[in-house]
């Protein structure tokens, strides 16, 4: 495990995000990343989790995600991804979650005190459908329309977090969702697949309300670093593409959202 470095003295006014997705953990994992959690407390303001976090969605898989995150010292939020919706409980899982003390958002935000500010997470699990011209379209037959309606109401629960965010004054405004709001995360990935990892319908939610970070997973072949087209900073942070228990980005607390982010740090297990 690499140990994060000393914090600079004097607290920089700076939100401190550790975030990580599709950690997929099965029931023989427990205790797998509670020592890199346990080192949070140290170096980050709050843990986002990007969805997928296990891998059939099953109630006994969530209790070992329950366990590696239950009572860290920073707050935790998560939105739900694909393989948390297999078993087809998906509201047993956010409960097994949510016990655990996490925050998870499916249309809803969480604000949190960080340094005397207010940093507000949006989160919505998002959907997939494809990028601007080369989407589905909401046409034909009644199974295309429900597919395509599913990624339109996803971006809409994100427009409507996002929009809660606004009223709150936050200082820092993420978006957490599970699947991509670009292509740019998703190079590396097979051109083929694309529609399938990310709907442009969440960038425009994004772009819409405006926020300092836009947070996602399941792209497991993709790439940490995009940008949607109305400049917001988007970051792929799938354990396999972070390669480590966790990333952490720094977010100025200034009201500067526009000013250039330090590099992304990474701790934890590989
Ligand atoms: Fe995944
Ligand atoms: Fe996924």
């Amino acid at each position: 495990m690499t140990l994060p470095g000393p914090e600079p003295t004097g607290r920089e006014a700076v939100v401190r995000v550790a975030a990580v997705g599709d950690i997929h953990l099965g029931e023989d994992c427990a205790g797998l990343l509670r020592p890199a959690f346990e080192a949070l407390p140290d170096c980050a303001d709050l843990l986002l989790l990007a969805g997928d976090l296990t891998r059939h969605g099953s109630v006994a898989e969530a209790e070992v995600v329950a366990g590696e995150i239950a009572g860290l010292g920073v707050p935790v939020v998560a939105v739900l991804g694909n393989h948390d919706h297999h078993a087809d409980t998906p509201d047993e899982v956010t409960r097994v979650l949510r016990d655990a003390g996490a925050h998870v958002l499916e249309g809803e935000s969480a604000v949190l005190p960080v340094a005397g500010h207010k940093v507000g997470v949006a989160g919505a699990k998002g959907f997939c459908g494809g990028f601007l011209g080369r989407s589905a379209g909401e046409f034909g037959e009644p199974e295309m329309k429900a597919f395509v309606r599913t990624a339109r109401r996803g971006a809409e629960r994100l427009a409507r977090a996002l929009g809660e965010l606004a009223e709150h004054g936050c200082a820092v405004r993420i978006a957490l969702t599970h699947f991509s709001p670009v292509p740019d995360t998703l190079a590396g990935e097979p051109l083929e697949i694309y529609p399938f990892l990310g709907s442009y319908l969440l960038a425009e939610a994004i772009d819409a309300h405006g926020a300092d970070l836009a947070v996602h997973g399941h792209a497991h072949l993709g790439t940490e670093h995009g940008m949607t087209a109305g400049g917001v900073r988007v970051r792929n942070v799938a354990q396999p593409v972070i390669d480590h228990a966790f990333a952490l980005y720094r977010l100025p607390l200034d009201g500067h959202p526009t000013r250039p982010h330090a590099p992304t740090a990474r701790y934890g297990t590989r």
